[in-house]
């Protein structure tokens, strides 16, 4: 855990068995360096005693949050304005349920609501807890904030059941830590405009032609640019995802109108990432009144068009160094024809997927992908769409550092 030395990680905990495991996760945190301001709730109290973290932390623990009134300026947002990340592990249903909604009603509530730092939640519940619509509805809410969900694993439970629950290894709490504290600021000051979702094109006014994007994969990149200190502009198709905080967002429906809000944004934009799924073809005419079935009869004939070439137009005007990220989403040999697109249309990345894989692609929340550039393809293993989005921030940050 490089990195960590000097860090000030505020470390909530609440009433969940798994608790122990927390215990480790704090020592470990000391151990590299970190100054770790333990808080509990008073469910967690439950479960282990503060001394224990005060302890291995050499800090006092909070819990009390009246009793922070005698403290001097605001005591109870002291935690959340000094902290360089917050984490909740374990979190339980409880609450997050009550982040989701906002609460500020005990210590380690009011620190989330108070804190501009990066939030993590790592949960541990039963399953059923975990599969509840109530908990996915409110871990949702979380994710789409900007929240950083460390999955539960699939295992055996302290309820004696089998099933996802299980709080996450401390090693990938720790990295989640670690890639909160580092990736942090990689792209402050830079300006980038992500695109997201499918295209419609009009056939007539209740009728479009359209593809199965579900824009999960351009959210996740916006998100992770927007975590990374990037000022982020979403041009977006229309998707179910609720766009993420701290995005501006403009929708969009066809695929004249995403390249013109693009080609809009590009004057300040150092990073283009064109992760829509662009329609290649439109109706040649949009009828302006419903096609009606009697006068078409029981055939039906649409001539389509070819639309404009967004990725053309960007490159014919981008400023010289705006950097350029192409998707090609293929059924089969995505690498080579990701490859030929790099070079035709000399962007700077290509994410190449096969749609094909049951595991990867349009409405999945994982993803296999391979990044191709001048650099060679690098094959990426299956990942979670926020993973892939991660590393593609990374590349970009390595890249603009160039
Ligand atoms: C033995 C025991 C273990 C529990 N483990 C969990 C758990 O792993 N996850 C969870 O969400 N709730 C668990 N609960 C229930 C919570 O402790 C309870 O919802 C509590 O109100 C949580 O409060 P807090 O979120 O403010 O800490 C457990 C309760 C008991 C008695």
């Amino acid at each position: 855990m490089d990195g960590m030395r000097g860090r000030f990680v505020v470390l909530a905990v609440t009433g969940s068995i798994a608790v122990y495991k927390t215990i480790e996760l704090a020592r470990r945190l000391v151990q590299a360096g970190a100054t770790v301001q333990v808080v509990m709730t008073k469910g967690a109290t439950e479960f282990v005693t503060p001394l224990t973290f005060q302890a291995l932390t050499y800090r006092p623990v909070e819990v009390e949050m009246f009793a922070m009134q005698d403290e001097r300026a605001a005591g109870h947002v002291a935690m959340g304005r000094q902290a360089e990340v917050v984490v909740v592990a374990p979190a339980t249903a409880h609450v997050i349920a009550r982040l989701a909604h906002g609460f500020s009603d005990d210590l380690v509530a009011t620190t989330v609501l108070a804190t501009s730092a990066p939030v993590i939640v790592a949960p541990a519940m039963e399953t059923h807890m975990w599969r509840n619509p109530a908990t996915v509805e409110n871990v949702a809410r979380l994710r789409a904030r900007g929240v950083r969900i460390v999955e539960p694993e699939t295992g055996p439970l302290a309820s004696g059941d089998v099933g996802p629950g299980r709080l996450a290894s401390i090693e990938r709490i720790a990295a989640e830590i670690e890639a909160a504290l580092s990736v942090s600021g990689a792209l402050s000051g830079k300006s980038i405009v992500v695109t997201a979702g499918p295209t419609l094109e009009a056939i007539d006014p209740v009728r479009y032609v359209s593809n199965r994007s579900s824009g999960k994969m351009g959210y996740a990149i916006a998100a992770a640019a927007r975590d990374a200190g990037a000022e982020v502009t979403l041009v977006t198709g229309p998707t179910a995802l609720t766009p993420p905080a701290g995005v501006r967002t403009f929708p969009i429906e066809s695929a004249d109108d995403l390249k013109d809000a693009v080609l809009a944004q590009l004057p300040r934009a150092d990073v283009v990432v064109m992760a829509a799924a662009v329609a290649d073809y439109r109706p040649i005419e949009t009828a302006t009144k419903k096609l009606k079935k009697k006068d078409l009869g029981s055939e039906m004939t649409l001539r389509m068009t070819e639309n404009p070439d967004v990725l053309t137009a960007i490159m014919a005007a981008r400023r010289p160094g705006t950097i350029v990220i192409g998707f090609k989403a293929e059924t089969g040999e995505a690498t080579a024809e990701a490859g030929r697109m790099l070079r035709e249309k000399k962007l700077d990345l290509v994410v190449a997927n096969d749609v094909t894989d049951p595991r990867s692609g349009f409405g999945s929340d994982e993803d296999r992908v391979a990044f191709v550039s001048a650099d060679g393809v690098e094959q990426l293993p299956v990942l979670a769409k926020t993973e892939v989005a991660r590393r593609l921030v990374a590349k970009l940050a390595e890249r603009l550092a160039r």
